[in-house]
């Protein structure tokens, strides 16, 4: 395989390419590498960079430049496949790390265009590249570390390249959990950490049970943005749900906003019965749970519940299975009390808004899902209907969560279909890509 590599800065390859596994890829004759620097296609006094179109300066490759790099490469090696490495390209993750090596395996050319500057002129850009390709949402001065990355990477999954392929393929991101914890041995005890005694057992079965549950532990607190865009097969689901912390909703008809701002009580409503607890169920919520004082309310709402556990049963069965979570309670402190019954731990409380509430509670987005999580505590949603949670019901919860918006100024939302986007931001599947 001949890999063709465009710069502006070809001694910055010298090291790279003579070391480690890339100098070994070399030696072993599976790649060869041809390192040209976009200079050596200018003619006399031109320059390879020109100045970019309108107001705000910067300089960019040239796209005469570009035209005679790709042309002179691929006349000596062959038609390649050109890869442009660009912050706006499309992002590497090993997911497409694994593409590119059966790319890269299959064609007889590779050429990877390092960008400066600002770039690349977009029109030979737009005219050459077979892909873009960025390592990260972040500007460097130039592509040559992105170029290096992105070799690092591929060149790992090329037969021959590393020694050990199985190392490869259980590498952290080639399925939906990292990589388990590796140790040396000498010494079994460090700074007063111990290797865990089932790896020292010789047990091979026990050291893959125990290797794979640490590994969905860590990968479902610590990437779990991860784990939801890779996580397709019902066996890794169930693997990776174990390691979730227990999700509970309470939907408040009390402490809540009512009329002219007062803070007051509110009617309970059969469809937020059945439809939050159907979300709740599908994301796997241990427990839904409606508070009002009132009870005639609470007599209304047992009404309901008592059809869905009798006639609705028959009338739809799914419907009446996802009701067997409802509950109905005085109070949020008893909500409060029967899941640390249950759980052992007091719920950690999340508030939630459709309004910005600014230092009321330690606000966070559908991303921070580690930091809760690390509390190693239950998690209860706090919904309210009416105009809302009251201001001392939101200073009570631990955190709030930002409010669910769109691209427009309207997110009046019914409480039933925030209570779906909240729990699927939170804790739904979200492949990123269909195998
Ligand atoms: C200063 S950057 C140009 C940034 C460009 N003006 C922009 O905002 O998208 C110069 C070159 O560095 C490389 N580069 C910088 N950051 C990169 C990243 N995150 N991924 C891939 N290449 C990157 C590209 O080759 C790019 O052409």
């Amino acid at each position: 395989m001949k890999i063709s590599i465009a710069t502006v800065f070809p001694d910055l390859y010298r090291e790279f390419l003579g070391t480690s596994l890339i100098k070994r890829s070399y030696e072993k004759e599976i790649a060869s590498y041809d390192v040209v620097s976009f200079s050596s296609f200018c003619q006399p006094k031109e320059r390879l960079d020109g100045p970019t179109v309108g107001h705000g300066s910067g300089m960019a490759i040239r796209p005469e430049v570009i035209q005679r790099m790709v042309e002179a490469q691929e006349e000596k090696h062959g038609k390649a496949y050109r890869i442009f490495v660009t912050p706006q390209g499309k992002k590497l993750d090993q997911r497409l790390v694994a593409r590119l090596a059966d790319t890269f395996l299959k064609a007889e050319h590779i050429l990877l265009v390092a960008g400066r500057y600002e770039g690349c002129d977009d029109r030979a850009q737009k005219e050459y590249a077979d892909l873009e390709v960025s390592i990260g949402d972040y500007v460097l001065m130039g592509g040559d570390l992105p170029v290096m990355v992105l070799l690092e990477a591929v060149m790992r999954y090329i037969p021959g390249v590393v020694a050990k392929k199985d190392s490869v393929e259980k590498d952290s991101f080639t399925n939906c959990f990292i990589d388990f914890p590796t140790y040396t041995t000498p010494p079994r005890e460090w700074h007063g950490q111990v290797i865990p005694e089932v790896l020292l057992s010789g047990n091979h079965a026990a050291m893959d049970t125990f290797r794979t549950e640490v590994a969905a532990q860590k990968s479902v607190k610590e990437h779990f943005q991860w784990v939801r865009s890779y996580c397709a097969d019902k066996k890794n689901r169930a693997l990776a749900f174990r390691y979730m912390p227990s999700h509970y909703v309470v939907l408040m008809h009390d402490q809540v906003i009512v009329q002219e701002s007062t803070v007051g009580t509110s009617s309970v409503t059969s469809l937020d019965i059945h439809d939050i607890a159907r979300s709740c169920k599908t994301y796997g919520v241990k427990g839904y749970t409606l508070v009002t004082p009132l009870i005639d309310q609470r007599k209304i709402a047992e009404t309901i519940l008592d059809f869905w556990h009798g006639a609705g049963i028959s009338y739809n069965r799914n419907r009446s299975e996802a009701v067997d979570l409802v509950s109905i309670k005085q109070s949020l402190d008893q909500v409060i009390a029967e899941i640390e019954l249950k759980e052992g731990k007091k719920p950690l409380l999340i508030a939630t808004s459709a309004k910005n509430q600014g230092n009321l509670s330690r606000s966070i987005t559908y991303f921070d899902q580690t930091e809760v999580w690390a509390h190693d505590r239950p998690v209860l949603f706090v919904l309210g209907t009416a105009k809302g949670l009251c201001d001392e019901l939101i200073a009570r919860c631990d955190y709030l969560l930002l409010p669910i918006e769109g691209f427009t100024d309207f997110n009046h939302l019914s409480v039933r279909s925030a209570a779906a986007v909240i729990l699927d931001r939170w804790m739904g599947i979200n492949l990123l890509q269909v195998d």
